[in-house]
């Protein structure tokens, strides 16, 4: 694991972006794995500011996302759907119907065998872009005895509901359903480049780095498995 130090959130956010520039400037084609969440919010800034100079075009790649909520439909502006339209996909030149939400509109394991269909010939992606819970969850990947290897509906813990709420007008506006990839998905790329900001961040970057351990009550544990991860953190997620 290579943990590149940032002295905050604007250097951290760049330098993840320079990598991934020069990344689609090789591999114009490349396969991306999206995630949401308020941190790699700048990073899609200089991705969209990329291409706006002429620097790169995301006009053959396409793209896959993590997860998304259950029971708030894509128009929401909640919806994780909504989050990519806004801060990527509306800014930058993917084609029509080259970008990938999983999207369950009620809790059923149908729609987690369909998102694995679709993953499947998909296939390898090139980058997955990746933020960490404060619980130490990947995706929707929740801390428990057991993780899944594949798409599945996931309940929310309580820790993750009220992170989140931070988002929504009152906690009980946080959905209490997910439907989020396995780990066997989330690693199913040649890089993984995970992004991580602020002081509220660093007991689990601290974990990551420091534990010796893998186990699944961790997920983001389980990065060590990966030949090639980028840990982009700033000196507050880092530091503490
Ligand atoms: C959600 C997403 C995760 C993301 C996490 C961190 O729970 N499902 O994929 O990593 O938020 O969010 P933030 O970047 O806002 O701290």
């Amino acid at each position: 694991m290579k943990v590149i130090v940032s002295k905050d959130y604007d250097e951290m956010s760049k330098k993840a972006a320079d990598l991934i520039v020069n990344m689609l400037i090789d591999k114009p084609q490349a396969k991306f794995g999206f995630a949401t969440g308020s941190t790699p919010i700048g990073l899609y800034e200089n991705l969209a500011k990329a291409e706006k100079e002429g620097e790169i075009s995301f006009k053959y790649s396409k793209s896959v996302n993590l997860d998304e909520y259950i029971g708030i439909d894509k128009e929401n502006d909640q919806s994780y759907q909504y989050f990519m339209n806004e801060n990527l996909f509306n800014k930058v030149s993917f084609k029509e119907g080259t970008t990938h939400l999983p999207y369950a509109p009620e809790a059923d394991e149908k729609y987690a065998k369909e998102y694995d269909k679709l993953l499947d010939e998909f296939g390898q992606r090139d980058v997955q872009i990746l933020g960490l819970g404060p619980n130490g969850h990947l995706a929707f990947n929740e801390p428990a005895e057991k993780l899944n290897q594949r798409t599945s509906i996931i309940k929310l813990t309580e820790e993750t509901i009220k992170a989140n709420s931070r988002f929504f007008e009152s906690e009980e506006d946080v959905p209490k359903y997910a439907i989020s990839m396995g780990m066997a998905d989330v690693f199913n790329a040649k890089m993984l480049v995970v992004l991580a900001s602020g002081k509220n961040k660093h007991e689990v970057v601290k974990r990551i780095i420091e534990e010796g351990t893998i186990y699944p009550e961790f997920p983001a544990s389980f990065l060590h498995l990966h030949p090639n991860v980028y840990l982009f953190v700033d000196e507050d997620a880092y530091q503490g």
